[in-house]
């Protein structure tokens, strides 16, 4: 068997026992808390968007997901300058005048708002590194860099969710 049929098989195994675990917890008295089996209730602040721009902001999050994948393949095959451009147009500072930032934030609470300035100053920072690594050949300060970038879209994630 090849190794990716082995991951797939242990994969759907893992998920038909926790699935097993979940049904086994809900027949029981005490309601499930932990694991993933058992998701903890959802505290994310609801944010209120007009439909237009909740399908734009939508749109726009999944293009950063795509530029995330972007600057890791660039970075995979050592077109930094390439990575510094998809991070810097996609999710830096250059990125902000053509979504709309500004029409975009009013609507958003000020603790969303900081998470998206603070996600494009940590991408454009990225950028900056990336541009570096083609220069020294050291990629790590760039990866931690992305990482950084990685934790504001996380960070945002877990606090705030669109009505
Ligand atoms: C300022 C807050 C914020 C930041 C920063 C942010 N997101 Fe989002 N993102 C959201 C919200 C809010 C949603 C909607 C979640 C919900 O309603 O459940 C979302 C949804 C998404 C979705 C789902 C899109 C869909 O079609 O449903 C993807 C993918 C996504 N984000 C990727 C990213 C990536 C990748 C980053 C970082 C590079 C990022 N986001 C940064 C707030 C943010």
């Amino acid at each position: 068997m090849s190794r990716r049929r082995v991951f797939v098989l242990a994969a759907i195994l893992a998920l038909g026992s926790a699935s097993g675990l979940a049904l086994a917890q809900n027949h029981g008295h005490a309601p499930a808390r932990h694991g993933p089996a058992a998701p903890a209730q959802d505290t994310r602040e609801l944010v209120a968007f007009p439909a237009e721009l909740r399908e734009n902001t939508l749109a726009n999050m999944r293009d950063h997901l795509l530029a995330l994948q972007e600057i890791q393949e660039f970075l995979a095959r050592g077109a930094f300058d390439r990575a510094a451009a998809v991070a810097e147009q996609r999710l830096g500072m250059s990125s902000l005048g053509p979504h709309g930032a500004h029409e975009v934030a009013k609507f958003m609470p000020s603790g969303m708002q900081d998470a998206g300035s603070a996600m494009h100053r940590a991408a454009s920072r990225f950028a900056i590194e990336a541009q570096n690594a083609g220069v020294t050949g050291e990629l790590k300060p760039a990866l931690a860099a992305l990482a950084a970038v990685t934790a504001q879209c996380v960070g945002c994630h877990a606090a705030y969710r669109l009505e």
